[in-house]
């Protein structure tokens, strides 16, 4: 065979390779809606930057006709590219070969990947679309999941990994992206579940839909699996992008800049009324955030999930910051199960790759009752407190209004380690609302007082006039600084730079026991 002829092989057999299971299958997966495996990456990596790995690898077995079903790639389409110029890693699974479905060759491509992001400090990327096990392949497809689990979580907590959900993703399958710091899903044509309807009909009884039990709406608002939730698969790998611009490469490294036009000293005069006169009427959290970010540019995580508490990525004089803000619009900003879980997965993840965090508090408390109680919000709760107490990246807090009991606590408070603490002066600092304080410490004097209602007024009135401000906490120095809210941007823009080179270490050990 002459060289002209070697090359032309090959350039046949990759040909081969890019069809994956042929023109009748990427028509079928077309039809679903969905994008290809190779469609895909596409569409997320800057033009020409993918360099293919493995693409000609196949598997080895024969057993149940699967020697009659061999394709290059096997697949998974893996490799290395860049987005918006910086490395990454990406696998792609790629449903027209027999369903994305995991065997021993597919896992060892993945896991190749997986190795070199670790060794060069890169993100890997995952596109997830598989029927989960290569059933033929039996326990050696098992063997290469866990394979992949092991490597999910080495690597938590020094490369960013991220999971886009762009297909069927089911049983032990779902454990990988579950390890994976951020999961988005596509309206109607992901699904992520442990047991399929059918199982859960047989099991529970309960009749329910692919969309109902595992969709992306189910995952991003009743699960919170999901942290991301897409229209189309188009907008997903946008989102993707748009999440890789705040953080960075690896633990080691800081996230990027992004220059700006907005002034750093810009201060915004609408924050001085944004908190009502009245403490129990509610506010937007987001639109405080808004005004005081960079161009107004805030990206949340978990939108649509434990809205109480808000959480996401803007830059503030062009530097990349976690932000986590009660919201005092959705149950009065209190803290319950759900928000304590999102608020301090976000917070670690934060922690785990050197971006600070920036506190809005206004919290009237836990949420009381039975249900909370019973279903451990103790513990739950506790997630948040030592997320927050670990954390060594610059923490900056800002009071808005209240921060009530335990929760002022939490919520990045100078006692565990808050390096900058603000507070506006509508800032009511107290171990209860007015009310419920004078209930309990007045109890006496209320019952015997003739006019019941006019001594718990008056009594209130006291107490807030007292409590429901920010000097006692800054007498104290629990609060560094009580501040016009219009001039927060500058002055949270001042204290970033100034904790720039900030170096905390926590003592020694093998790692925590965070209350699970
Ligand atoms: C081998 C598989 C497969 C699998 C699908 N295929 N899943 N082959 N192993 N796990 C094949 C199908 O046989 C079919 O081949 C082709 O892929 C396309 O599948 P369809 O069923 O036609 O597609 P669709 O109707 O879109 O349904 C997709 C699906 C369904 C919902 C994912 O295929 C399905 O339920 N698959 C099985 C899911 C499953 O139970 N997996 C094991 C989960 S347990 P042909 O040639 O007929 O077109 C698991 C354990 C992981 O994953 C453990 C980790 C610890």
């Amino acid at each position: 065979m002459s060289n002209s002829d070697k090359i032309a092989k090959l350039r046949e057999l990759k040909e081969q390779a890019k069809l994956g299971g042929g023109e009748k299958r990427i028509a079928a997966q077309h039809s679903k809606g969905k994008l290809t495996a190779r469609e895909r990456i596409d569409l997320l990596l800057d033009p020409g930057s993918f360099e293919e790995l493995d693409m000609l690898v196949m598997h080895r077995f024969q057993d149940f006709g699967l020697d009659k079903q061999r394709y290059f790639g096997d697949g998974v389409v893996t490799g290395h590219g860049r987005v918006n110029g910086r490395l990454v890693y990406v696998f792609s699974q790629d449903f027209t070969v027999l369903g994305g479905s995991l065997s021993e060759a597919y896992g060892a491509k993945i896991c190749k990947i997986m190795d070199m992001a670790m060794k060069n400090g890169a993100p890997v990327i995952g596109l997830n679309d598989s029927g989960g096990a290569r059933i033929q392949e039996g326990v050696v497809s098992l063997g290469a999941y866990a394979d992949i689990f092991l490597r999910n979580t080495l690597a938590s907590g020094v490369v960013p990994q991220i999971s886009a959900v762009m297909g069927p993703c089911a049983g032990g399958a779902v454990y990988s992206p579950a390890i994976t710091d951020f999961i988005f899903m596509v309206n109607h044509t992901s699904h992520m579940f442990v047991t399929g309807p059918n199982v859960v009909k047989t099991v529970t009884q309960e009749d329910v839909s692919f969309d109902d039990l595992g969709g992306a709406e189910t995952h991003a608002s009743k699960s919170g699996v999901s942290h991301f939730i897409a229209e189309n698969e188009v907008q997903c790998l946008q989102d993707v992008k748009r999440l890789l611009s705040f953080i960075p490469q690896n633990n080691a490294e800081d996230p990027p800049d992004l220059a700006t036009e907005d002034p750093v000293d810009r201060q915004d005069e609408s924050l001085n009324t944004s908190v009502p006169d009245n403490p129990n009427k509610p506010y937007d959290i987001k639109e405080v955030i808004q005004r005081i970010v960079d161009d107004g540019d805030f990206f949340e995580v978990h939108e649509h999930y434990a809205g109480n508490i808000c959480v996401g990525f803007a830059h503030l004089g062009g530097k990349s910051v976690g932000i986590v803000g009660n919201q005092p619009a959705v149950l009065a900003g209190v803290l319950d199960i759900d928000s304590s879980l999102k608020a301090a997965r976000f917070v670690r993840f934060c922690d785990a790759f050197n971006i600070p965090i920036i506190t809005f508090v206004d919290v009237p408390g836990f949420l009381p009752g039975t249900d909370q109680e019973w279903r451990g919000i103790i513990k739950h709760g506790a997630k948040l407190l030592y997320a927050y107490c670990e954390a060594t990246v610059p923490k900056i807090t800002v009071i808005t209004r209240k921060a009530y009991g335990g929760a002022y606590d939490v919520m990045s408070s100078k006692h565990i380690r808050g390096d900058i603490n603000f507070a506006w002066p509508s800032a009511e600092i107290a171990v209860m609302g007015p009310k419920g304080a004078v209930e309990i410490i007045f109890r006496k004097e209320i019952e015997a007082a003739k006019d019941k209602a006019a001594a718990v007024e008056s009594l209130v009135n006291e107490y807030r006039e007292k409590f429901a401000n920010p000097y006692i906490a800054a007498e104290r120095g629990y609060i560094d600084s009580v501040i016009e809210p219009a001039e927060t941007r500058p002055r949270l823009i001042r204290a970033l730079h100034m904790l720039e080179n900030k170096v905390e270490h926590n003592p020694k050990k093998k790692h925590g026991n965070i209350p699970l």
